[in-house]
């Protein structure tokens, strides 16, 4: 696989958005981007696995079932852009199915490096299918696979696994008509959603009985110790998830058990907390499979067809771009 990596100046840029987020006057936040060093992205793998965790397995068995039907409906031919490919692992449906209709180019866009690597072991053997990997953020990668594209091919994007979820709702739709500003008429946008379900079982989603995503949540102060010299002691603080039932959103924090103060020289700041105070690190928005066809057409895009687990309430929507 060839990947696109760019030497900019990453530890700076996490330096600077670790010093804006914990130097907020209110509630203190820190980008959940930052969650997927290699630590974090193996700790995801494991998330993924888990028996409260079901989000994860929900999207691979759409794609597995519906993968075929999926594709029917993509206006091609096409070359396939993942955002955030992850593991890659459930993406292999897909292009298994268009591989039997076309010689496929994928495209995924990652900003973690290891992901990346994973990604192309895990889908290289799929014949005719070529792998281009760019180590980018989401819109740069974009813009560059819309740069590649040739003479009458569609773009057919992947959003998989609710990553969307991160996003407040507004930003969402924002995010979804900047994705559509890349694109031309015709072009094809799947996306992945977690659908609302009973408050208890949102909540053991991101609370799991052996503590995997709170190790989750932990490591990213193991990754500012790491990165950028800090002496956040681990100890100090605990993991908690809360349902933010105005937003529809699940929230991890991180709870300061007393109060302390945090020395983080990279970003040449002293963060002081106090006991109780808290560090938001994500939110994941939850929605109705309806709000999807609003959510469209408000980003310039419409809803064409959706694949609903039974299992765990989960969405798959086809989103053309008008
Ligand atoms: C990969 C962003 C979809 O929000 O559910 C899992 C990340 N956080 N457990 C999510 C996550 C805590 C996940 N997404």
């Amino acid at each position: 696989m060839l990947v696109h990596a760019i030497a900019t100046n990453a530890t700076y840029e996490f330096a600077s958005d670790v010093r804006a987020g914990l130097s907020r006057p209110g509630q203190k936040e820190l980008p959940s981007k930052y969650f997927y060093d290699d630590v974090g992205s193996a700790l995801f793998e494991v998330i993924s696995r888990l028996p409260e965790y079901g989000l994860t397995r929900a999207d691979e068995r759409l794609l597995r079932r519906h993968g075929s039907d999926i594709v029917d409906r993509v206006p091609g031919p096409v070359a396939v852009a993942e955002l955030g490919s992850g593991s890659g692992r459930k993406t292999r449906w897909l292009l298994e199915a268009l591989s039997r209709r076309q010689r496929t180019f994928y495209y995924p866009v990652e900003i973690s490096h290891s992901a990346l690597i994973m990604c192309e072991r895990e889908l290289r053997d799929i014949d005719s299918v070529s792998i281009v990997g760019f180590e980018r953020e989401y819109l740069d990668g974009l813009l560059e696979v819309a740069a590649c594209r040739k003479r009458g091919q569609h773009l057919f994007v992947l959003f998989l696994g609710s990553t969307i979820g991160n996003f407040d709702r507004l930003a969402g739709i924002k995010f979804l008509a900047n994705v559509r500003k890349v694109l031309v008429p015709g072009d094809s946008l799947l996306l992945g959603t977690d659908l609302e379900k009973p408050p208890l079982q949102m909540l053991r989603a991101y609370d799991d009985e052996l503590g995997v995503t709170a190790a989750f949540n932990l490591n990213l102060l193991s990754r500012i110790n790491r990165e950028l010299d800090a002496d956040f002691d681990l100890a100090q603080f605990s993991h908690q998830a809360t349902i933010n039932s105005a937003a529809r959103s699940v929230e991890m924090h991180l709870r300061s058990k007393r109060r302390q103060a945090v020395t983080i020289p990279a970003s040449e700041v002293v963060v002081e907390l106090q006991e109780g105070e808290t560090i938001w690190t994500e939110s994941s928005h939850k929605y109705s499979a309806n709000e999807i066809f609003q959510m469209a057409s408000d980003s310039g895009f419409h809803c064409e067809a959706q694949w609903i687990d039974q299992q765990w309430p989960f969405a798959e929507n086809l989103l053309i771009a008008d």
